[in-house]
Formats: C-alpha cells, sequence, structure tokens
C-alpha cells in the first residue's frame, strides 16, 4: 500500500526531477532527483539490475525528513531514475526513514532494513530520537513495510548500548541462507562499536554479539557500518563521526575507517589486523558495498562531507552526489580501490603523449577536459637529481583551477581546490602519505562535472573532492619544479 507521503513524493520529484537539465547534473556519478540526497543505501544488485537508494529529502535542497531515493544501473554509471521508495509514513518512522541495506529473499522479492526514527521529548528538555530498525518488502519499485516492524529495537541492544544511535544496518546472506547484519552503536558515553545480528528469515532478528568496539580510538559514533569478506580478510567499514586526526592518516571531522583482519574462531569477535582511511580526500563518507554477480566486491559513498556541504550552489535545485563505484581489493594488508572497469566504455578521444619532459609550467594539446579520465605516470629525469614537486592543475582557466600535487622527498600527494571558485572558508585541501618509489608516481584523475577522483598508485591511496568550477574552466596544466619527465594518457568519458 502506497501511503499519501510516498504518493506525494512521488509526484513531486516527478515533476520537479524533469525541470533539470542533464548539463546540470554530473555526468555518471549518480545525484539526487531533486533535493536533497546524502548516504547510498541498499546497494545491490537485483533482478538484472543495480539498485541503488539513498537518503533523501526531495523538497529542499537541504537535510529534512528522510525518504529513499531509488535508482537503477546495467553498467552502475548511467543511472535511470525509479520512484521514491521509502517516506516516513509510518508510527515507527514517522521522523526518518534511515540508512539501511537491501538483500534478495528466496522467493525473488527484495527486502530493505533501514532505521527508523521518532522524536521524543529529552528529560532535560529538547528532543531526541530513537532509533530502531524496520523492514519493507517489495519488487523492485513498491516495497510494503512490514507488520512485525520495528524488528529491532532497544530490546535488543547489548548492555550499555544506547537507543539514540543505533542505526544504519548493513545485511548479507550466508551460504545456508540464513542472514546476517552488523548495526552502528555506541555506548552511553558514544563511543562507537558495532553490533551482529543474525536471523533465518530476514524478518525475525537476534543479537549475536559485539562484533567490534571503538575503545575511543577512532572517533565517537560509529556510522554506517559494512562488514564483508575479501581476499582471504575480513573486512569492516565504518563512518567514524568527531574524528580527531592521526598523523596523515585520519583527519578531524566524519572520517571513513577500514578495518581489516578475521574473525576469532572461539568468539565470533573480530580481530583488527590493519587500520586505515577509506578516502583521504575531502568529500566521502557512510560508503557500502555490494558483491557483484562476477564476484567484485564495489563500494560507493557519498560523495560529499558533514562539514563541508556548505560548499555548494543555493540556486541548484539537487544537493548531493555519489562517488563512483570503486572495485575492492587487498593487497599486502591495504584495501585498494580502482574505478569500476565499466568506466573503459565510456572513454573516447584518446590523446597520448609519452616522456614529456616538464620543468616549469606546460600545456599538452589536446589535453583538457571536465569530463575525463586521464593517468599520469611521473618520474624523475635523472635519478640523481630528484625533483621537488609535480602538480597537475585542472578545471582551470586565468581565474580557477584545482590541483594534485607530489612532493616526492615528503612523500606526500595534496588535492587543493582552494581555487576552484569556492567563497566559503571551510576544509579545500588534504594531505596523504604515498609511497614515492624513487620519486615515481601513478595517478589516475577521474573528473565529472562537479568532482574529481584521484587514484594514486593503482588505488593505493584515493582522494575525492567536489568542486563546483565554472563549466568552461576546462584547462589543465602540468608543473614541475625541478625536471620531471611524464606520460599522459586521457580519455574523454561520454
Ligand atoms: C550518515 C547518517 C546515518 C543516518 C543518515 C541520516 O551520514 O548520519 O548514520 O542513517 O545519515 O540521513
Amino acid at each position: 500500500m502506497t501511503s499519501q507521503a510516498l504518493r506525494d513524493a512521488r509526484k513531486y520529484e516527478e515533476v520537479t526531477g524533469q525541470q533539470i537539465v542533464d548539463e546540470e547534473r554530473p555526468r555518471f556519478h549518480l545525484s539526487a532527483r531533486v533535493g536533497w540526497m546524502n548516504d547510498p543505501n541498499g546497494f545491490s544488485f537485483y533482478q538484472g539490475q543495480y539498485h541503488l537508494f539513498y537518503q533523501y529529502h526531495p523538497y529542499d535542497s537541504h537535510w529534512g525528513p528522510m525518504h529513499w531515493g531509488h535508482a537503477v544501473s546495467r553498467d552502475l554509471l548511467v543511472w535511470e531514475y525509479l520512484p521514491a521508495a521509502l517516506a516516513p509514513d509510518a508510527l515507527y518512522d514517522r521522523d526518518g526513514c534511515f540508512s539501511g541495506s537491501a538483500v534478495e529473499l528466496d522467493d525473488k522479492r527484495q527486502l530493505l532494513m533501514y532505521t527508523g526514527v521518532v522524536k521524543e521529548p529529552c528529560p532535560e528538555g529538547g528532543t531526541r530520537e530513537v532509533q530502531t530498525q524496520c523492514i519493507a518488502i517489495g519488487d523492485g519499485t513498491d516495497y510494503d513495510k512490514c507488520l512485525e516492524n520495528p524488528v529491532l529495537t532497544r530490546a535488543d541492544l547489548p548492555e550499555g548500548g544506547s537507543p539514540f544511535d543505533f542505526r544504519d544496518p548493513k545485511m548479507w546472506r550466508e551460504d545456508d541462507g540464513t542472514f546476517g547484519c552488523v548495526v552502528g552503536n555506541c555506548t552511553e558515553d558514544r563511543d562507537g562499536r558495532v553490533l551482529e545480528y543474525r536471523s533465518g528469515d530476514g524478518i525475525h532478528w537476534s543479537f549475536e554479539r559485539i562484533l567490534a568496539e571503538n575503545r575511543g580510538r577512532f572517533g565517537k559514533m560509529w556510522e554506517c557500518p559494512d562488514f564483508f569478506r575479501l581476499d582471504g580478510k575480513d573486512v569492516l567499514i565504518v563512518s567514524p563521526q568527531d574524528m580527531l586526526p592521526r598523523g596523515m592518516e585520519y583527519d578531524n571531522g566524519n572520517g571513513t575507517l577500514c578495518l581489516i583482519g578475521g574473525r576469532d574462531l572461539k568468539t565470533g569477535k573480530f580481530v583488527e589486523e590493519a587500520d586505515q582511511a577509506v578516502d583521504y580526500g575531502i568529500d566521502f563518507y557512510a560508503p557500502q558495498t555490494l558483491l557483484a554477480p562476477d564476484g567484485r566486491r564495489i563500494m560507493i559513498g557519498w560523495m560529499q562531507n558533514w562539514d563541508t556541504c556548505n560548499m555548494r550552489w543555493e540556486e541548484k535545485p539537487w544537493f548531493g552526489q555519489m562517488s563512483l563505484p570503486r572495485e575492492l581489493s587487498i593487497k599486502e594488508g591495504r584495501l585498494y580501490q580502482q574505478p569500476v572497469r565499466e568506466l573503459e566504455a565510456l572513454r573516447r578521444d584518446r590523446r597520448e603523449y609519452r616522456q614529456v619532459l616538464v620543468n616549469g609550467e606546460r600545456r599538452l594539446e589536446g589535453i583538457c577536459g571536465r569530463i575525463i579520465d586521464m593517468e599520469i605516470v611521473v618520474r624523475p629525469a635523472d635519478k640523481g637529481d630528484m625533483y621537488h614537486k609535480f602538480a597537475v592543475r585542472f578545471a582551470g582557466n586565468e581565474r580557477f583551477h584545482t590541483a594534485v600535487s607530489f612532493r616526492p622527498h615528503e612523500n606526500t600527494v595534496k588535492l587543493d581546490r582552494k581555487f576552484s571558485g569556492s567563497p566559503r572558508a571551510i576544509l579545500h585541501q588534504r594531505r596523504c602519505r604515498v609511497d614515492s618509489r624513487g620519486g615515481e608516481l601513478k595517478v589516475r584523475l577521474i573528473l565529472d562535472r562537479f568532482s574529481a577522483e584521484v587514484f594514486v598508485n593503482d588505488g593505493e591511496q584515493v582522494m575525492t573532492a567536489t568542486i563546483y568550477t565554472e563549466p568552461g574552466a576546462d584547462g589543465i596544466t602540468f608543473f614541475a619544479d625541478g625536471e620531471a619527465v611524464m606520460d599522459v594518457v586521457r580519455y574523454g568519458l561520454g
């Protein structure tokens, strides 16, 4: 049964979404159909297509009562909008349908689990949000909320768990057909942890264990957990709030954390072997993964960060984009990310230069564009005389540019959008540590109309940022302080 609230949202998005012309949207990154988008939800392969739902407030380009927007794709790049899937229209989710995930049932229906939010008055005044997990089952377009809702409540929390931070269920199916899920939670003093639940039918769930605990290390509440097996390891990805910086690995604010390890055979608890940030740029949060039919583990994130959402155009009727979907792998204990290989099918207009000497500023005929896939390999002209800095400046004209720069002596790469046209006093630069391999660095830069994603050394580090530079600024220049030699291959993406 479709509620009035959902019918209204569907009508509204259909009419207003149509008024947005293609050129005002990213080319191959999903953006809100209209209004506001945050986290990816229910990222899944179902009935021959990829499905991607998202946190959605259609009526305004700012966050508000959360709905689930919905889109489908065959190649993870060209998306078609479907009608909004969920509206906050039930007693148990009347203040929002927060993040969640999707699995397929044996009877071929799709089951969504999401967080239902209800505000209640605080004893000390104001309100607080009680969060429970709820279910909706459907056919890939229309979903019915279950009579059993909510299916996980404060009664299912382990001791000390906060019912006000209990959200973002990510489900999977085991080989034996049973269901598992992880949910983000924190203790009363807001220390993040991940809870694991089990179910035989996807509807009736029971608490299994506290899978992992922060113990005061990485930020506070852990949002949007995802847990999966990859290349012989167990991987836990979470998005911690209120991070403090640690060296160059983690930065202030909302971050992304990847823990690599395995389960303790006796207790089933996750045992960490390594930790790292998922993305070292500015705009990437709340990622979610799926297992593609061909076995690839593919991750997509919200290409935004809560603290930098005021870098935007006020006049646009939509706000929020997803990152490029990325193929994940583990090499030598680290998470690697590569753009999905489907992107290669969009390549056209190849331009290639080999052994180009860069000393000062250099432009190359035909190397420009705002919707491109470009790979650069740079190395010192003379191994005994290392250059100090190499940079590529893109989305450029006389006034604007965004830059990726590499300092081999420091083993760092910096992404800098300070000159991208942003009028806000917010974070515009980030650096990360890279392996400089004697001054040799490989960078793959993917630009869409409003974003830059930088894959360093075959995806050992990734840096992502949104940019809203005027579309005519499509110049690219190279710069070296010292003598560097580079190979460049550039494709337009169509
Ligand atoms: C993460 C998050 C989730 C929550 C959703 C609400 O960005 O805060 O924890 O479910 O956004 O829109």
